[in-house]
């Protein structure tokens, strides 16, 4: 059996490789998580006065692009409507709870998707399909599957091309009728190239759906190599993340990944082959939150000394390289990339500078005899290589002295 190509816009996804996502909606104004109207239970009435105090007036969508691009970042995927109902954009008077019924007035989808084509980044957008706020989710099932197909299509039809639609809730009732043959439909008659993606939830990682959807979800977990064997399409992958415990704002989340961790987040879902989508939940009024800011400017940092947007962490594919531990190989055309993970020792840092003479060896196998040279992708300094009968020994060494870049990568050549 043979594993099915992708179509040109599922590989142009899998070369987007690293995602920022945004949670922002009223909830934010709470600072209590995106989850916070199903939890606490306010009434209906109360809860959406949040609208009244939605003036939006730190949300600069340029700013928000340029995080993006400084992170190494290519695409931003925006929560459009999460599950409380509220719309970021006009939906021109098919729903009461949209942006343009508060003091904001402004359509925030509007601002993101152009200053995303402005910076060269491209605007995906996520959308809820069930709805907290919206009387039709209970008692009019298909009324409100026609308000979301009418929503969408708004989104489709208004602001130029979208890269694509992350849909997220259908696993809130598995056993309903979704219609999701008719949404996708909608996407494919005005954006045929958006790529479509329904989050199958955390209990249901990585599983397949509907033929139109071109990409598998891991919400919170390692991405699984897909077996794409006698596969009917060829589907990507991709792992959300958070940069906390919470995806929209929570003041008393503490929580947070450090820089090391994004990169080697990033690291283990390119091995899978797998994009990964790191969450920021800018604050109430939509500015910018500053550690995961600082944070994801030191992992763009890393990603510049890795080869920048053009290196392999963006390129590279998996291919039938092995090795031991978390390392890794990723192949670029003809050329060969090994990742090589965990070299930092504990002992303390003068230590390591007066013991790094130390040959210390890493072995990949499936590696081409015709490769001979190897060096770090960051310095150019030359490691010593042996490949016979496919296996390669990478004399990787220890840092040198000043440094520790979390996961290193090593280029051969012929
Ligand atoms: C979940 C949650 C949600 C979040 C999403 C992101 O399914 O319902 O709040 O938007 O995961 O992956």
């Amino acid at each position: 059996m043979t594993s099915p190509r992708p179509l040109d816009r599922i590989s142009a996804f899998e070369d987007l490789a690293f995602g920022l996502f945004v949670h922002w909606g009223l909830y934010s104004q709470l600072a209590r998580g995106e989850w916070v109207q199903h939890f606490e239970k306010p009434g209906r009435a109360d809860y959406l006065r949040l609208m009244d105090s939605f003036t939006a007036e730190d949300f600069d969508a340029d700013a928000l692009v340029l995080l993006a691009k400084r992170a190494g970042m290519r695409y931003i995927t925006l929560t459009a409507r999460h599950h409380e109902g509220f719309s970021l954009y006009d939906t021109d008077g098919l729903s009461d709870l949209d942006v343009t019924r508060t003091p904001c007035r402004r359509d925030l989808v509007r601002e993101f998707v152009e200053a995303c084509h402005r910076g060269g980044i491209v605007p995906m957008i996520y959308h809820t399909t069930l709805d907290w706020n919206d009387p039709r989710f209970e008692s009019d099932w298909d009324g409100y599957q026609r308000y979301l197909r009418a929503s969408v299509e708004r989104l489709c039809t208004g602001y130029g091309p979208i890269g694509g639609f992350w849909f997220d809730g259908n696993w809130s009732r598995p056993d309903a009728d979704w219609q999701v043959g008719e949404l996708y439909d909608v996407i494919r008659r005005h954006q045929p190239e958006a790529i479509i993606v329904n989050n199958t939830g955390v209990d249901e990682r990585g599983r397949g759906g509907h033929a139109e959807v071109d990409a598998v979800t891991f919400e919170r977990g390692r991405p699984e190599p897909i077996d794409r064997n006698g596969a009917p399409k060829y589907v990507a992958a991709e792992m959300c993340h958070t940069m906390n415990f919470h995806w929209g704002t929570a003041a008393k989340d503490f929580n947070f990944l450090s820089p090391a961790h994004v990169i080697e987040e990033l690291c283990f879902a390119r091995r899978a082959g797998a994009n990964l989508l790191m969450n920021i939940g800018p604050s109430a009024q939509g500015g910018l939150p500053e550690y995961e800011s600082a944070a994801l400017a030191k992992v763009g940092e890393w990603t510049a000394l890795h080869g920048g947007l053009n290196g392999p962490l963006y390129q590279g594919r998996p291919c039938g390289v092995t090795a031991e531990g978390e390392d890794f190989g990723l192949i670029v055309g003809d050329g060969l990339y090994l990742f090589v993970t965990r070299q930092t020792r504990t002992a303390d840092t003068v230590y390591l500078a007066s013991d790094d003479q130390e040959p210390s060896f890493r072995t990949f196998r499936g590696v081409d005899s015709s490769f001979r040279r190897a060096e770090w992708l960051d310095d150019g300094t030359a490691i010593g290589l042996d490949v016979h009968d496919g296996v390669a020994r990478l004399d990787v060494g220890t840092y040198p002295y000043g440094t520790n870049t979390v996961v290193r990568i090593a280029k051969l050549s012929r």
